[in-house]
């Protein structure tokens, strides 16, 4: 998005129905500073101050943010066709996914999405599980020699190397582990300046590409070599294993049967990696933290997972799956969600302009008290199905709600549900004194500095897990 488009959404709304409560902030900047200053923090405040539907400005941008289960129903389900994701936080996502899933609507967006989402099904999914369990038992394998010696880890350093590791065995199936420290370092630098573009009114990047900073290009060429190469390498040979990107390779549509092109293809395997990577880590430091809080839920997974043969489901763990559900509630990796009203509509009885920007927090609404008792408190007892029940299906969006919901969700709760099992059937996890906990928002809810935790062994001697492979 340009100067030209900021000025476009200016000019729309300025139709804004005057009697949407919100801050007026300054002349100039509306309340950028002080988003800018604490997101999380300023979003909050508006909403108790204000209600369940707020306007904002934003330099030149007017936004309405909708707090309440219905009026998510309504723009993200029943009325999404009135709402499209030709939005800022898209139009900045562009420059690193092209027109992929993150970064596109209309019939490009349904294209890849039906290309991609058969390799997502549960079944298809599942099939990742050896994959996860090989990758977690060699970082516990690190950790039992970190417990021995008493040395503290830094959990998000640790997530962020797991959760990579099992997304390059399971997009190229081979041990990429030179190309991951890549991939990693690329995929920070890309997520980092992509929400100092969002952030800043005046992006001239979104002017033209000469302007992106020198970093961010080099993270993208560095992330175009290591894709780019694996796709040449697999269209190559005839050898086909049975990963991502195979099945991505083969994605056909019923229509027509056509398939990705190269260029399709790589932007396909960035976003998912883009999309899934993070989101990921930082879901399972914040688990890791908040089940680290209450002995009790310790003492429930570690029970779990002795019972359950290591190779249970997500199904088959529920104190696990709930503990994960509750700390993706309280803390959901994708804070903020947000659209374009492709129309004129009403929300709440209030008039949202044509074109206007509508943004939706799972992380406020996760923690809004007329749906959540003492909203602050972790408890994992939330997702008992009898409470879930009693609960409105919409005020639960950790992966977002209507046709656009995350496509990786049943990887996320595999992944995720399979490494707290592993992890807590042989330690018990502690915040190292002193060390404070605060995640911060960018594109993702995300942790800009290490979280040091000790770790404690539980079992009595050896690690029950995978042993290391023999080299031949
Ligand atoms: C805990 C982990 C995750 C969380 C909390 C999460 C959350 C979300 C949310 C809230 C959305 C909806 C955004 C919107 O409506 O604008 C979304 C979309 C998406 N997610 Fe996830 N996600 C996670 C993991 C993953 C994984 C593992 C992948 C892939 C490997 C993935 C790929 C995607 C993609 C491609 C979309 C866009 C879907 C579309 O627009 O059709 N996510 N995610």
């Amino acid at each position: 998005m340009g100067l030209s488009d900021l000025t476009q959404d200016s000019a729309n709304a300025t139709v804004t129905n005057k009697s949407v409560p919100g801050p007026k902030g300054t002349v100039l900047w509306g309340s950028l500073k002080e988003f800018q200053a604490d997101a999380i923090g300023f979003l909050d405040e508006s909403v108790q101050r204000y209600g369940d539907i707020v306007r904002f400005r934003f330099g030149p941008v007017v936004a309405y943010l909708v707090n309440h289960p219905e009026y998510v129903e309504h723009v993200l389900v029943r009325e999404s066709r009135r709402y499209d994701k030709n939005t800022r936080s898209v139009s900045k996502l562009r420059a690193t996914c092209g027109d992929s899933l993150l970064s596109s609507d209309g019939d490009p967006w349904l294209r890849h999405r039906r290309l991609i989402q058969p390799a997502f099904q549960p079944r298809r999914v599942a099939e990742f599980s050896p994959t996860i369990d090989a990758s977690t038992d060699e970082m516990l394998r690190s950790w039992e020699a970190n417990a021995s010696i008493g040395q503290e880890i830094d959990i998000v350093s640790e997530m962020m190397g797991l959760t990579l590791a099992i997304a390059a065995r399971a997009f190229f199936a081979s041990d990429i582990r030179e190309q991951t420290a890549v991939i990693e370092q690329a995929l920070e630098v890309i997520l980092q300046d992509t929400w100092r573009r969002l952030e800043t009114p005046f992006d001239f990047a979104a002017i033209s590409p000469i302007f992106h900073r020198s970093g961010f290009r080099r993270a993208i060429q560095e992330i175009d070599e290591v894709v780019y190469r694996m796709i040449a390498q697999r269209r190559e040979c005839n050898f086909s294993p049975d990963d991502l990107l195979s099945r991505l390779l083969h994605a056909h549509e019923t229509d027509d049967g056509t398939g990705f092109n190269d260029k399709e293809l790589r932007d396909a395997v960035v976003t998912l990696l883009l999309a899934g990577h993070e989101t990921t880590a930082n879901a399972l430091v914040n688990a890791f933290y908040l089940i680290s809080q209450s002995t009790e839920t310790q003492d429930r997974l570690a029970c779990e997972a002795n019972q359950h043969a290591l190779n249970a489901e997500p199904g088959e763990l529920p104190e696990t799956q709930r503990a994960f559900m509750e700390a993706i509630r309280l803390y959901p990796s994708i804070w903020i969600i947000e659209r374009h009203a492709v129309e004129a509509d009403q929300i709440g009885g209030y008039s949202i302009p044509k074109g206007a920007t509508v943004i939706l927090s799972p992380y406020l609404l996760h923690r809004h008290q007329e749906f959540w008792r003492t909203p602050q408190a972790f408890d994992p007892d939330r997702f008992t199905p009898d409470k879930i029940s009693m609960r409105s299906r919409y005020a639960y969006l950790p992966f977002g709600l209507g046709p656009h919901r995350c496509i990786g969700e049943h990887m996320a709760m595999l992944v995720a549900t399979r490494i707290l099992a592993r992890v807590h059937r042989h330690f018990r996890l502690r915040l190292v004194a002193g060390q404070s906990f605060n995640p911060v928002p960018g594109i993702t809810l995300r942790h800009a500095s290490p979280v040091r935790m000790m770790l404690e062994r539980i079992d009595q001697g050896g690690l029950a897990i995978h042993p290391p492979k023999q080299k031949k």
